[in-house]
Formats: C-alpha cells, sequence, structure tokens
C-alpha cells in the first residue's frame, strides 16, 4: 500500500500531476512542435472567417449556394497553414449536411496539402443551440435560462448544444458568456446569465461541463471545446454602449467580474475569448498584466486565449495605442494572445508575426506557448484522427427530446412579476385581444445569435414554430382571439425602427375584448448595432399601452426584450406583467401554457428591473446608494427605487418559509454552517420555487459591504399542502469579500443571512 502510493506520488511528480491521456497529448503536442517551422506556427495562430475561402467577388460575401474557393483555399490553408476558421458564409444557417461538406473539404486541404497535417480548428457562435444549424433545437438566450434558477436546465442546454454542433461537424463553441450583466443598457446584457457574480459563476459551470461533459472528455464526438468569452469586465463601460472604455478597479474587477472566469477554468475550460474593451484606458488585448499575469500565471489557464473579432487590428484602428499592424500583433501577443480571430487580413498578420519574431521582438518561447495550447486542444478534441463528425452519427439532432428539454427551459424562464387580482391564470374561456410588436414574431422571441448574428433571418428558419400569438390561438381556439398589431418593427430597418401599425384599430379592438394580452419589448440586436440610448421603451409602445389602458380593460403585459426598457409612464395600469426574455422557439407555447395555467410560472428575475433611467442599480449596491433619509437638516433622496428586484418572480400558489434553523451561531474557520429552512406550498396548485440564500457582512475593513449578497440557492418542486426541507452548506470562504488589496478576506464579526423573508444573525470567529 505505502509502496504503490509512493510510486503513484512519483508518477505524479514525473508528470507533473497529469492524466495518461493528458500526458499522451503533450507528447504528442511536443514531437509536433519540434517538427514545425516558425511560419507553420505562425499560421497556427491564425483563424479566418469563412468568407474568406468562398467563391465570391470579394472576401466579404461568398456566393450562394456557399461553395469553397480552391485557390483562396489553398493560399490560406496550404501556403499560409492557417490553423482555424470561424463563423458562417454570407452570415446565415447552413444544414448539417453543407457544414460537413464544407468542413471535410477544409480538413482535406489542410491536413493533406501540409506536411505535418495538423488539422483546421473550426470554431463557432453556439450562443443559445447551435446558431448557425438549420434545424437545430434553440434555447432560452442565456438571460432567461438563468432566470430559471436550474442548473440541471442550464447543463442540459448546453450538452444538447454541443450534440448539434458535433452533428454539424463544429468542434468548438464560443460560449458561454460569462461577462457580468450588471448594466441594464448594454447591448448584450441578454447574453449573460444575469448581474449577480454567484449566478453567472454557478451557470457558467453547468455550461462548460455541459459543452465539454462532465469530465471534459472533449475528444468524445457528443462534446465540443467551450470558450469562455469575454475575459474579463466586458459588460460595465461607462457609455453602457459596446467596446467602449469601462473603468473598474481591480478590487472590484476581482470581487464582481473574476469569479466566474476563475471557476470555469477550474471547472476545465479548454478556451477563453478576450474582452474587446478597454479597461481603465488600456485595451484588454494589450494588457499584460492581465493576459499574462492574471490569467495565465495566477489562474493557470492552460487552454488558449483567442482575441475577439479583429481585436489586434482595434489596436492600432481604434484604439490607437499601436502605430500600425504588425505594432499591434507585437503588443497583443506579447501580451498573451495565443491565435486573433484575424477574420480576414491573415496575411498581414502572419507576415507580420514572422518578421517580429526574426527581428526578435516576439520571442520564439512566446509562440512555443501559444502554439502548445493551440495544438493542445487540437489533440483533445481528437481532430488528428477524427477531423470531422458526420451528421448521420447525430440521430437525435433536432429531435422532439432535444425540443422538449427547450420548452421546459422556456417555462422555467418565464417570470410573473406582477399579478394584481389573480387576473391570471385565465381560467375561463375569455375574450382575447393580442396585440403588440412582439406579438406575432418569431425574430423577437429568439432575438440575435439566431441563424445569422442580428437574428433578421429568423421568420426563415424558424417558420414551424409558433409566436406568442398562434401559440395563445392553439390554446384557446382561434375564435377566441382577435390580433391587431398596433405598433409593428421595420423588419429590414434598425432593431430600434418601429411605426404605427393599425394602432387605432387595436384600441377598438380592446372595446370588444374581455382581456388584453399586450406583447412589448425589443426586437433583435447584438454587440454595437444594439447601442441604445434610451432606456424608457418606445414612444410608440408607450402610447399604445397607455391608449389600451384607457380603455379600462384588464391588460396583461407580456415582455419580450434583450434588456428592462423601463416601463414606469405606465406599469401601474398593467393588471399583470409576465418577463418572457428572449425565450427561443418554445417561448410561444411556454407562454401560453403560463396564461392558461397549464404550467404554473417559476421563473425569478436574474437583474434588477429599474423604474427610471437615471437609477440603475444592482441589488448588491453598497448602503448608501439605498439610504431614503438622513437624520439633520438634509433631507436626501438616494432611493433605491426599482421597478422589480433581482430574484422577484410569483407563482400561481403561495409559499411559506418557516425560521431558518443554523447549526451554530458562531462559526469557525474550517467548518460549515448547516441552515435548514422549511418549506410550505399553501396554495391550491403545485409548484416549483427557487430558493435564495443571501448574506450580509455588518462591517467589514475600508470596503464599504454589499448590503446583500446571493450566496446558494436550489429550485425545488412542492405539492400543494407539501412542505420540503431546503439544506445549504455555508463556508467561512463564501462570506469573503476582496480588500483594497486585491486578497479574498473573511473578517471575524457579524452576519445576516436571509432566504425569502426570513433573516437570522451569526457570527464568524476564526
Ligand atoms: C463577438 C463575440 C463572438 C465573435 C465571433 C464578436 O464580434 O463579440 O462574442 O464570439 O464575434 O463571432
Amino acid at each position: 500500500m505505502y509502496l504503490r502510493r509512493n510510486l503513484s506520488v512519483l508518477l505524479l511528480l514525473l508528470t507533473g500531476g497529469l492524466t495518461n491521456a493528458q500526458t499522451s497529448n503533450t507528447a504528442k503536442v511536443e514531437s509536433m512542435l519540434k517538427k514545425m517551422t516558425l511560419e507553420e506556427k505562425v499560421g497556427q495562430m491564425a483563424q479566418i472567417t469563412l468568407d474568406v475561402i468562398g467563391k465570391g467577388k470579394d472576401r466579404f460575401t461568398s456566393d450562394e449556394p456557399f461553395s469553397l474557393d480552391e485557390k483562396a483555399m489553398q493560399k490560406a490553408l496550404v501556403q499560409y497553414k492557417l490553423g482555424s476558421v470561424l463563423n458562417t458564409s454570407n452570415n446565415r444557417a447552413r444544414t448539417p449536411q453543407v457544414w460537413y461538406d464544407i468542413i471535410t473539404k477544409i480538413q482535406q486541404s489542410a491536413m493533406k496539402g501540409t506536411k505535418n497535417g495538423i488539422p483546421v480548428l473550426y470554431g463557432i457562435d453556439a450562443i443559445h443551440g447551435e446558431t448557425y444549424t438549420a434545424g437545430a433545437t434553440m434555447f432560452p438566450q442565456q438571460i432567461g435560462q438563468a432566470a430559471t434558477f436550474n442548473r440541471s436546465l442550464v447543463h442540459k442546454g448546453a450538452e444538447i448544444t454541443a450534440y448539434e454542433t458535433r452533428a454539424s461537424s463544429i468542434p468548438w463553441a464560443f460560449s458561454p458568456l460569462l461577462d457580468l450583466g450588471a448594466d441594464p443598457r448594454f447591448p448584450r446584457q441578454w447574453e449573460s446569465f444575469g448581474e449577480d457574480p454567484y449566478l453567472v459563476t454557478q451557470m457558467g459551470i453547468q455550461a462548460v461541463k455541459g459543452l465539454q461533459g462532465d469530465n471534459n472528455d472533449v475528444d468524445n464526438p457528443s462534446h465540443v471545446a467551450a470558450s469562455i468569452k469575454h475575459f474579463l469586465g466586458y459588460q460595465v463601460p461607462v457609455s453602457g454602449k459596446d467596446r467602449t472604455p469601462a473603468f473598474i478597479s481591480d478590487q472590484a474587477l476581482r470581487e464582481y467580474h473574476l469569479p466566474s472566469f476563475q471557476a470555469a477554468i477550474a471547472a476545465g475550460a479548454k478556451t477563453i475569448m478576450i474582452n474587446s474593451g478597454i479597461i481603465n484606458g488600456v485595451p484588454v488585448h494589450a494588457n499584460y498584466n492581465l493576459l499574462t499575469k492574471l490569467l495565465k500565471e495566477e489562474l493557470g489557464f492552460k487552454g488558449l486565449a483567442v482575441t475577439d473579432w479583429g481585436d489586434i487590428e482595434n489596436l492600432y484602428q481604434r484604439d490607437h495605442v499601436a502605430k500600425d499592424n504588425k505594432d499591434a500583433v507585437r503588443i497583443a501577443i506579447n501580451a498573451g494572445i495565443d491565435m486573433s480571430m484575424v477574420a480576414y487580413n491573415y496575411e498581414a498578420f502572419c507576415d507580420d508575426l514572422i518578421a517580429l519574431v526574426k527581428e526578435g521582438k516576439v520571442k520564439e518561447s512566446r509562440i512555443d506557448d501559444a502554439v502548445r495550447r493551440i495544438l493542445l486542444v487540437k489533440y483533445e478534441l481528437n481532430l488528428f484522427n477524427k477531423p470531422t463528425t458526420n451528421p448521420k452519427d447525430y440521430p437525435k439532432f433536432g429531435s422532439k427530446e432535444f425540443e422538449q428539454a427547450s420548452y421546459q427551459a422556456a417555462a422555467e424562464s418565464i417570470t410573473l412579476l406582477k399579478n394584481t387580482d389573480q387576473v391570471l391564470p385565465l381560467n375561463k374561456p375569455v375574450k382575447i385581444l393580442v396585440t403588440g410588436p412582439n406579438a406575432n414574431s418569431m425574430r423577437t422571441l429568439n432575438g440575435a445569435w439566431t441563424y445569422s448574428w442580428q437574428g433578421e433571418k429568423v421568420e426563415e428558419f424558424a417558420a414551424k414554430y409558433h409566436t406568442f400569438l398562434k401559440a395563445i390561438e392553439l390554446k384557446t381556439g382561434k375564435q377566441n382571439v382577435t390580433y391587431v398589431p398596433g405598433v409593428s418593427y421595420k423588419m429590414d430597418g434598425k432593431y430600434f425602427e418601429e411605426y404605427a401599425d393599425q394602432l387605432d384599430a387595436a384600441i377598438a379592438a380592446a372595446k370588444n375584448a374581455d382581456v388584453v394580452v399586450l406583447c412589448l419589448g425589443e426586437n433583435s440586436y447584438t454587440e454595437s448595432p444594439g447601442n441604445l440610448s434610451d432606456l424608457y421603451l418606445s414612444d410608440l409602445q408607450t402610447e399604445l399601452a397607455q391608449k389600451l389602458a384607457a380603455t379600462g380593460k384588464k391588460i396583461i403585459l407580456v415582455l419580450n426584450e434583450g434588456r428592462p426598457r423601463i416601463i414606469s409612464k405606465f406599469e401601474h395600469k398593467m393588471s399583470a406583467v409576465l418577463q418572457s426574455y428572449l425565450p427561443g422557439n418554445f417561448g410561444g407555447d411556454a407562454i401560453a401554457d403560463i396564461l392558461f395555467g397549464t404550467v404554473n410560472p417559476s421563473g425569478r428575475l436574474p437583474y434588477t428591473y429599474p423604474q427610471f433611467p437615471n437609477a440603475l442599480f444592482t441589488y448588491y449596491h453598497k448602503p448608501s446608494e439605498s439610504r431614503s433619509t438622513t437624520e439633520g437638516v438634509y433631507n436626501y433622496d438616494s432611493d433605491y427605487n426599482p421597478q422589480y428586484i433581482f430574484g422577484q418572480g410569483l407563482s400561481y400558489t403561495t409559499f411559506k418559509y418557516s425560521p431558518l434553523k443554523l447549526s451554530t451561531s458562531t462559526l469557525k474557520k474550517d467548518e460549515i454552517l448547516t441552515v435548514s429552512v422549511e418549506v410550505t406550498n399553501t396554495g391550491t396548485l403545485d409548484g416549483k420555487e427557487s430558493v435564495l440564500l443571501y448574506t450580509s457582512d455588518l462591517v467589514a475593513t475600508l470596503i464599504s459591504p454589499d448590503v446583500k449578497r446571493l450566496r446558494a440557492f436550489d429550485k425545488i418542486e412542492i405539492k400543494t399542502g407539501e412542505t420540503k426541507t431546503v439544506i445549504f452548506k455555508i463556508t467561512a470562504d463564501d462570506l469573503g469579500f476582496i480588500n483594497p488589496e486585491g486578497k479574498k478576506v473573511t473578517e471575524d464579526g457579524d452576519f445576516t443571512l436571509q432566504i425569502a423573508d426570513q433573516k437570522i444573525n451569526f457570527t464568524y470567529n476564526q
């Protein structure tokens, strides 16, 4: 026994703690690296978009139907020996068979045409399902997945996405997005798991595990390599607009933005994409401290770091921290970038990088480090032996089973924010007016990254699924439903362009209805095209809501939006409010089931819904942000005044929480605090309840503590009349915060623990 243990210790020491498979992949990488010329190595570090090697009039567009341009492919993959290709062509989804044909040809060109036969690593934005594959299962966008507060649904969604991505012959997904969605103005908040660091971290781990497999066995042809993104601090620029400067202290970076990435790296994420923005004046792609010191040295990230789109060029073209392309390449590669998502101008990237190495401005050891990381992912994915995966081996692609998983996620994401006088569910047949620009659109249900980048082609690919209108008609009978749009989006315009579309007719129709289902929100957008200058919901939609309210009819507001557009001008006139986020292809069915009570809603808001544009908070704000008055002559207004709080979410049943029980009232350093609470379903319907545990640190040294922080959650199903006990385990580490020196500390002192309306205090004493 003793001998065996020592032998294994010795082996672990010799192999640096690697498993057999890892050792052999590492050995393969080293042996390949020895055979490679500088040109080959640099080629591996470049990634191009598919249009570059497609037949067409230029690099930016390909002919339809798509076909590869042999000459362009020869130049890119054989002459320049490029390591990676991304994206689709002409910004549209392809069938799995077309993907298979394209990638087979790409791999043949790269592997047969070159001496070392290194396969291409194909990457794609599989964002809420395999974005660019026709027939793939589209899930709720991440913001809705977060609202489910159900880890297993996120895991399942990612697992199915991996399967369908491989069914399209693609082994690498640029997902999940682990940015903190803490700013409702940002055009990608909906791509995040919301504003809370713990929720983002927990769901991020599930997404990585779902994509890569629980054991990170990405050689399994149902798994893909994940690319967590966008490292680091992407979603909180000062202006609220995409790719503009953010100012984030080191303390805040580590407290709020780092944990999700740190946990996903610890969970085994194979690749990471870098934040396209600028933090404290420095473009992140040029930041050695973040990319090498923090990411690679401190966090020990062994995978590959890829730029975001064109971000090395951005260093000179946009940010002016480099004088030309060559200077930009030098800065980014020396900062720690392993692969450049060049997109188009790969010749300049490769030629400049080769010259820089020859001039001694980039060390060959840096190139070797980058190429090692790239090759390791390729070996781990088993691409050398199996460079493509064939759709015929993926019988479950687009299956009913997968669709059911998407429906389930949508049903658990939808969040009932308000339900005056229990207007919902609609128990008996009533005459319904369905109206609003989001009532009859598959595009708005899905949002961007659906069959195309901005989502404008959704109707073409998703015709067989049900819009809100269609699903409501199917549920209650067409004879009970009148539809008048009232307002419509300009489908060929900018996402925010809309026009009055029989607005007066909609008001007139309301008079003949018992209930109005008003579907408002946003059209699809992402990245800079989704920038926004006014967080209020549009004037036209507001007008529609107000005029409908003036009829005196009961209005059920169904929100379908990527970020919380402010509705305070008319919210008080709505009888019920349902947030559907961007629920995917089954969002219409899920809403109809919730409206008519077939499904009891159980989503919870994963962000704070603001009431005013100049009052944007996260729930974990500082005490100074939620003081309504202060003693003395001053009576100032710094009210914390959201429309709906983080975690808000009603049910058609009621839950009662027992007083909290703690295993001890004084937690010691290496002990565990066990918290238990009984939850009883006191209503008349079975329901699901997310139990959220918060703690508050009552006094902290120098750093003003957040008013409260989510530390644990669980979702349970409780039948009517039933009681369930929920148990959480809290450690000292869970209670810590990042101090001004950037170190995580848990200080002795008093804490409050809160679950629903129950609170209890305890002490931490090392
Ligand atoms: C986005 C990334 C995306 C990449 C590749 C970029 O513009 O910021 O999130 O993965 O494009 O399509």
